[in-house]
């Protein structure tokens, strides 16, 4: 069932410029550091936090590129933040794996495990992160005092940010997250953590402008990917997601005063037993917030629970705002999307009473329910069907 598109070019045109540049890195004079010899132990055990910000502060220094190299084995971290501005831009190849300490207490209760702030032109090559998450959600599912939840990797008002190959296990929470960032390419990731696993998204991004994330496969317990608040130009390529709660634009209008979400594509990707396909969610309350310029096209839904979803009174938790939301959701495109819902609701527009969905698209959708007839229902959503839609199109 595969899929082409003539956007994969992009890809393959990223993939030899990040080998011609490794290239270049090793017969240039670039400055090379090797973990170990800032005293980093790859036995696991051992505390390599102080040894991995040495390494840094040398690179950060550098008026060279720099390579920081991490070897195969184990390095234990505790929180760590990679500050900028540096120099001069800054890899870090990693064949290792880095574990967060099985004692979830010793993160702190900063909400951050590796944390990059500020930096312009960081590349992270290969590497496992194993955020150690089990133990916390055992003490989150307990009800117990726990620490604030801490994300896996973070970028943080940084620009220029390529993450290529890393493999991320068992985040306490979001595994990879952008933040006030600009021109940010994730590609061939792996993030798994467990179907039942609490919050733990796969890539968030918000505050954020240029990101492109594609050819990786995310497994977790919550969104794959959720895109908030201050998202604009998201490029979204050839994902694999489940189990998960799918990719999702929000939650939105979580604030009264709230910058949108704009300029959003998923293209080419599929989604496997996950809770939602695509989702737009907004809280039912007063909000500024907007998401417009979407393009939902060419993805295959296998037993989805809501393969098409726009929910405009989210809310998982206990107590609902039950208002309207002031989120405006229009030119939100459906195209070619096909495949199987595990419930009859394969199309589900839930817009707000006081601000309808408008400039709806629906264009060569076949979503079909297995043990009997599927549905679509629209409410309060305006726009137009495009050749065969099945279920018809409720708009
Ligand atoms: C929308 O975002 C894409 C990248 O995802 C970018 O190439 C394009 O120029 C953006 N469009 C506008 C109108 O900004
Ligand atoms: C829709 O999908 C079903 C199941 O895959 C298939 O049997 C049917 O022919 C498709 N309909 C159209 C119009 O493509």
């Amino acid at each position: 069932m595969a899929i082409t598109h003539p956007t994969s070019y992009n890809s393959i045109f990223l993939f030899l410029a990040t080998f011609n540049f490794f290239f270049f890195f090793e017969y240039s004079s670039a400055t090379y550091i090797n973990v170990i010899n800032y005293g980093a132990n790859p036995n696991g055990q051992f505390d390599s936090t102080m040894s991995f910000l040495r390494a840094w502060s040398s690179a950060c220094k550098s008026k060279e590129p720099s390579t920081i190299y991490v070897p195969q084995g184990i390095f234990l971290l505790k929180q760590v933040t990679f500050w900028g501005p540096c120099m001069n831009k800054i890899d870090f190849r990693i064949d290792g794996t880095l574990i967060a300490p099985l004692d979830y207490w010793s993160l702190g209760n900063s909400g951050y495990w590796i944390l990059f702030m500020k930096v312009n032109r960081i590349s992270i090559y290969g590497g496992t992160l194993d955020g150690k998450g089990p133990s916390y959600w055992r003490c989150r599912r307990g009800r117990r005092n726990c620490p604030v939840e801490a994300r896996s990797i973070s970028f943080s008002w940084s620009n220029n940010v390529m993450v290529n190959g890393l493999t991320s296990l068992n985040s306490q929470t979001v595994h990879i997250a952008i933040d006030h960032c600009n021109n940010v390419v994730i590609q061939d990731v792996k993030i798994r953590a467990p179907s039942g696993s609490p919050n733990t998204d796969g890539i968030n991004v918000q505050f954020s402008t240029g990101v492109t994330i594609s050819h990786s496969t995310i497994m977790t317990g919550d969104d794959c990917i959720s895109i908030s608040q201050g998202s604009t130009n998201v490029w979204i390529e050839r994902i694999a997601c489940g189990p998960g709660h799918g990719i999702s634009i929000g939650s939105l209008g979580t604030n009264v005063k709230e910058v949108g979400v704009e300029n959003v594509t998923v293209t080419d990707s599929v989604f496997t037993k996950t809770e939602n396909g695509v989702r737009i969610k907004s809280w039912a309350q007063p909000s500024n917030g907007y998401a417009r310029d979407i393009v939902f096209r060419n993805l295959i839904m296998h037993n989805v629970y809501n393969p098409i979803i726009i929910d405009q009174r989210y809310c998982p938790g206990r107590q609902c705002p039950h208002q309207s939301s002031g989120v405006k959701i229009s030119k939100v495109s459906y195209e070619h999307i096909r495949g199987s819902s595990a419930s009859p609701a394969s199309i589900n527009l839930d817009c707000s009473e006081s601000n309808p969905c408008l400039g709806i698209k629906f264009e060569d959708i076949n979503l079909t329910y297995l043990k009997g007839s599927a549905k679509s229902s629209c409410r309060n959503a305006a726009g137009n069907t495009i050749g065969v839609v099945i279920p018809r199109g409720c708009l």
